[in-house]
C-alpha cells in the first residue's frame, strides 16, 4: 500500500468519501467512534468508584471492507490496516506485536477478539482517521480500540456484548500498551446516549443516565502538553491505591482479598488508618474517597441549577487532583484558576482525565463561549507565549456503525 496523505476528517459522509477514494473500493461498513469528557469522578474507575462521563462529537472513523468469502469454517486471516493520520499502513497475516503504537492497539483488539471467538480469522481492509487528536486527554486510544472491536465484532459475527467490547479495549491497553487503566473511557465510548451524562458505578457496572436541566456549553482548553499515560505515573497511582486500600482495611479489621479497592473503605475506616498510612498513600486515598462522594453531590447540585455549588465541587476536584493525587501541571493549574476568575462566563473548571497534561473541562454559560475563549487565550498566551487550543464539544451518543 502506498503511503497516504493526511486529511482532517470530521463527518461520516466525508470519511466514507475519503476512505473509498483512498482504497479504490466501496466500504462494507463505517464505524463512528467518539472521544469522551468526564464531568467528575477522576481516577475512581480503577478503584471501583463512580464517574460521570459522556461521549462527545469528536471521532475516530474506521472504514471496513470485508473481503472474506463468507464460507463457514473459513479460518484464514489477512488484514490490511491503514492509518491516514499517521500516514502508515500494516498488512497482518498473524497476530504479532508491532512497533507502531497505533497499529499495536489494533493488533491487541484482533488478538483478544480471536481469543474470545476461538481463533483469529477474517479477510478485511480497515482504514482509520479522525478529528480526536492524540494525547489531548479525550481518549483517542479508547475510541480506536472500542471502534475497531465494534467493527470487527460485526464483520466476524462474533456476537460479543457491549460490555465485552469495553473489556476487549481495556485488555488491549493493559496487555499491548502497558497502561493499567480502568473502564471510564471505554464505558463512555460504548454506552453513551444523546445529550446525557452517565453515572457509572464501576463496582456493580450499573449505569444511570442524566440530562442536564439547563443550557450550557462545554469547552476544553488544551494545556499544550500531550500526555501519554503509559509513560506517566498512572500505573504508579493504580498501585498506590491498591496498597492504601489494603492498609486501610487491615486497620479496620475488614476482610482482605485480591479484589479489594478504595470503594470498600469508608471515610471512618480511612480516619482510623490515617496515622498508619505513608504520606503518598494517605493523599491518594483521601482524594479517591472524597471524589466518589463528589459524583453524587454534583448531580444533586445540577438538578438544583446551583451554579456556585457546581463550581465549588469542580474546584475541589481540581484541588484534589493537584495537591493530593499530584497529577496536575503548572499549565493545568493556571487554566483552572484563570477560568475561576471569570465567574460571569464559566461555572466550573478542572483538569480532566488522567492528568500530566491534556486539557481542562470548562462549563460555560450559553452566549459567553467566545468571550470566554478570547479571555482565556489572551491570559494563556501572555503567560506561556503559546496559542491556546480550545475545543467546543457536545454530549453525544456512543460508538455506532453505518452499513452499506
Ligand atoms: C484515563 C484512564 C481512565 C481513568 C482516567 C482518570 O483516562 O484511561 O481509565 O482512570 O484517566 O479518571
Amino acid at each position: 500500500m502506498d503511503k497516504v496523505s493526511k486529511v482532517e476528517i470530521s463527518s461520516a459522509e466525508q470519511a466514507k468519501e475519503v476512505f473509498e477514494s483512498r482504497l479504490g473500493e466501496k466500504l462494507t461498513s463505517l464505524v463512528v467512534s467518539p472521544g469522551r469528557i468526564n464531568l467528575i469522578g477522576e481516577h475512581t474507575d480503577y478503584n471501583n468508584g463512580f464517574s460521570l462521563p459522556s461521549a462527545i462529537n469528536k471521532y475516530i472513523f474506521i472504514g471496513f471492507v470485508d473481503k472474506s468469502s463468507g464460507g463457514e469454517g473459513d479460518s484464514s486471516f489477512k488484514a490490511e490496516i491503514i492509518s491516514i493520520d499517521y500516514d502508515e499502513s500494516v498488512i497482518l497475516t498473524e497476530v504479532k506485536k508491532q512497533d507502531k503504537l497505533w497499529a499495536n492497539y489494533v493488533v491487541g483488539i484482533i488478538d483478544r477478539i480471536g481469543q474470545l471467538a476461538g481463533g483469529v480469522k477474517g479477510n478485511y481492509r480497515a482504514i482509520i482517521a479522525g478529528n480526536l487528536g492524540v494525547g489531548m486527554g479525550i481518549s483517542s486510544s479508547a475510541a480506536l480500540c472500542c471502534g475497531f472491536a465494534f467493527g470487527l465484532n460485526e464483520i466476524l459475527h462474533t456476537g460479543i456484548s457491549k460490555e465485552d467490547i469495553a473489556l476487549v479495549a481495556q485488555w488491549t491497553e493493559h496487555n499491548y500498551v502497558g497502561t493499567k487503566c480502568g473502564l471510564l473511557d471505554q464505558t463512555a465510548n460504548v454506552f453513551s446516549q444523546e445529550s446525557s451524562l452517565i453515572k457509572v458505578d464501576f463496582l456493580t457496572g450499573e449505569k444511570s443516565y442524566y440530562k442536564v436541566p439547563f443550557e450550557f456549553s462545554i469547552i476544553l482548553l488544551h494545556s499544550g502538553q500531550f500526555h501519554s499515560l503509559s509513560e506517566s505515573c498512572y500505573n504508579e497511582r493504580v498501585k498506590e491505591c491498591r496498597a492504601a486500600a489494603n492498609l486501610i482495611l487491615l486497620a479496620a479489621k475488614k476482610p482482605l482479598s485480591e479484589q479489594v479497592s478504595l470503594r470498600d473503605c469508608s471515610i471512618e475506616d480511612f480516619h482510623k488508618a490515617e496515622s498508619l498510612l505513608p504520606e503518598n498513600l494517605l493523599k491518594r486515598a483521601k482524594f479517591v474517597i472524597e471524589e466518589n462522594a463528589r459524583v453524587g453531590l454534583i448531580l444533586s447540585k445540577i438538578q438544583e441549577k446551583n451554579y456556585d455549588e457546581i463550581r465549588n465541587i469542580m474546584n475541589a476536584t481540581h484541588e484534589g487532583l493537584s495537591k493530593l493525587y499530584e497529577v496536575s501541571t503548572e499549565r493545568l493549574d493556571f487554566l483552572a484558576s484563570e477560568s475561576n476568575k471569570r465567574l460571569e462566563l464559566a461555572f466550573g473548571a478542572r483538569l480532566m482525565g488522567g492528568g500530566f497534561g491534556g486539557c481542562t473541562i470548562n462549563l460555560v454559560f450559553p452566549g459567553k463561549e467566545q468571550e470566554f475563549i478570547d479571555q482565556m487565550s489572551e491570559a494563556f498566551s501572555s503567560r506561556f507565549k503559546e496559542d491556546l487550543l480550545s475545543i467546543s464539544v457536545k454530549l453525544s451518543p456512543g460508538v455506532y456503525s453505518i452499513k452499506y
